[in-house]
């Protein structure tokens, strides 16, 4: 029996915003419905869910207790990561049986061992900004964890995007330590992916000798802009979310998925693949 594991991640839901779309308006909490829906349909399940920041758009515990109490209908173990919109004390107040949240710091960053891939989550909240930071208690940090275990393969989750896009309004809201976070992450090359969020985009890069990714919003999308723009306006790209399957035989695969419901065609056969 291979040592299969899959790992979902859904991000930026910011329960308790309402968008007005020409159609209508839309509460982001019902998108978070759906894609809570969606997870707990695939099969197999994914063995653990990773929430990568940015539950609730105000970090009130009103819209906490909201997705707290949808949570509570995962059918997989849910992990939490800090994001820009987040607020510690209630993150910790709210989700109080998440005591890995516990961490003795400022700091949500922790490490799960008892999975065949190891998660490591890492803190890049600043608090008062929309930046991110990774300042040097919480790289050292990092590198200690990574240090504690070199050989199993390992997923760094966070926030915010350690790269530049190339869209200048989403990467004026990056992140601060870039540089010095690639540079313990190429130290260590059982790290097969830093997966983040953040962006409400789909991007991929290699990077410091892994592969780091965005995983769109499972609430809402923001355009595809490589102008420098003063603001951007919500899309309604299809909600999504990632799924991450381990194979040892294989590796770590990405998958990306779209929450909601879309139609089938009906198969007309296997074409016959041309000759020429
Ligand atoms: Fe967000
Ligand atoms: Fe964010």
């Amino acid at each position: 029996m291979k040592n299969l594991f899959t790992i979902a991640q859904i991000t930026d839901l910011h329960v308790g915003r309402e968008i007005p779309f020409p159609s209508g308006k839309i509460a982001l909490y019902d998108q978070l419905v759906k894609a809570v829906e969606s997870v707990n349909n695939l099969d197999p399940l994914p063995d653990v869910l990773v929430v990568s920041g940015d539950l609730a758009n105000h970090g009130n515990e009103k819209d906490y207790k909201r997705v707290h109490g949808l949570f509570s209908t995962l059918k997989m173990p849910y992990y939490i990561v800090v994001g820009n919109h987040d607020q510690r004390s209630s993150l910790r107040s709210i989700f109080s049986e998440h005591t890995y949240m516990n961490t003795g710091s400022e700091y949500i960053q922790y490490a799960l061992d008892d999975y065949p891939v190891r998660i490591v989550v890492i803190d890049t909240l600043a608090v008062g900004s929309h930046r991110g930071l990774m300042d040097k208690e919480r790289l050292d940090w990092l590198d200690m964890a990574l240090a504690q275990e070199k050989e199993k393969p390992t997923i760094i989750f966070m926030h915010h995007p350690p790269f530049e896009t190339g869209m200048p309004y989403p990467d004026s809201l990056g992140m601060d330590g870039k540089e010095e976070l690639g540079a313990i992450i190429r130290k260590y090359n059982n790290v097969e992916a830093v997966a983040s969020g953040h962006t409400h985009r789909e991007a991929a890069l290699r990077w410091n000798g892994t592969v780091a990714y965005t995983t769109p919003s499972a609430s809402f999308s923001y355009k595809l802009e490589f102008h420098d723009v003063d603001d951007l306006d919500p899309l309604m790209e299809p909600p999504a979310y990632r799924v991450f399957r381990w194979d040892p035989e294989v590796g770590l695969v990405s998958h990306l998925c779209f929450s909601g419901t879309y139609e089938y065609g009906i198969t007309e056969g296997v074409p016959v693949p041309p000759e020429n």
